[in-house]
């Protein structure tokens, strides 16, 4: 089977007055369906910029990128729109949801633009959803009467409603503590057994050893690229963790 993700000598400059930033330095890279990958680098390495241009967010200044057999550098916006609604589901540090809105019309937000699905399919759809991030039962909540850890797995939540071939999470754990990191890292791990690839940039190690391979970025280059050996398990570590302890007196 070919690579889900293709890059080939991709490089991306940003331009600002005259000052030249080469973001992304002529990265060849293959991603093949079902692997779990972690890039690292240190700030400014290029890492979000990387995933903006896989995530269809942005374009490369140069050189092929093919997603799932189309060739992405071809496409106009509005086909780049539509290849990320179909293809894509994003995760963020923040979590991005909607205020006012409950946990269950958030994840049902991007069917919106899903052609063809009756008002009880979404529901249903988004349910189920809800359901693999172990929220069923937080579906009416608004987000601030969810954790952090809750409100990020409804983001996941959202991000899978349109059954994306490739999710894409930049430092997803970045705003929760270590325990609620691992548990997001659960909910990944056991979407990737499912089969969802899924590449996760990450400022941590110890994160990053519950992907399956680990790629490095220096100065806009990969400096490394490897198989994670010694996985960690979040199941497993759950168990042996400490339950958060409450805050208070
Ligand atoms: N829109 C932009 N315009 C100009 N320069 C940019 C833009 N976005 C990023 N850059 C520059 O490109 C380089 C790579 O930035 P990028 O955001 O990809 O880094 P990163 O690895 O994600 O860093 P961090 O870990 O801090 O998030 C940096 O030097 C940054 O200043
Ligand atoms: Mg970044």
């Amino acid at each position: 089977m070919g690579a889900l993700i293709r890059l080939d000598k991709v490089s991306k400059t940003y331009r600002t007055g005259d000052i030249e930033v080469h973001a992304v330095c002529g990265v060849s890279l293959d991603i093949g369906a079902g692997e779990f990958v972690a890039v690292m680098g240190a700030s400014g390495s290029g890492k979000s910029t990387l995933m903006n241009i896989l995530g269809c967010l942005d374009r490369p200044t140069s050189g092929r990128y093919v997603l799932d057999g189309v060739e992405v550098s071809d496409l106009d916006r509005d086909q780049l729109a539509d290849l990320r609604n179909r293809k894509l589901g994003f995760v963020f540090q923040g979590f991005h949801l909607l205020s006012r809105t409950s946990a269950l019309e958030n994840v049902e937000l991007p069917l919106l633009y899903a052609r063809g699905l009756t008002t009880a399919q979404q529901r249903e759809r988004a349910l189920r959803a809800l359901d693999l991030v172990g929220l069923a039962d937080r579906a009416d909540h608004y987000p601030n009467q969810l954790s952090g850890g809750q409100q990020q797995r409804v983001a996941i939540a959202r991000a899978l409603v349109n059954e994306p071939v490739l999710l894409l999470a930049d430092e997803p754990t970045g705003n929760l503590d270590s325990r609620t990191s691992v548990e997001i890292m659960g909910v990944f791990q056991r979407l990737n057994a499912q089969g969802i690839t899924i590449l996760m940039v990450t400022h941590e190690s110890d994160i990053a050893r519950h992907t399956t391979r680990t790629i490095v970025m220096r100065d806009g280059l990969i400096v490394a690229d490897a198989p994670v050996r010694e996985r960690l398990d979040a199941a497993v570590e759950l168990r042996r963790l400490p339950p958060v302890q409450p805050v208070g007196p």
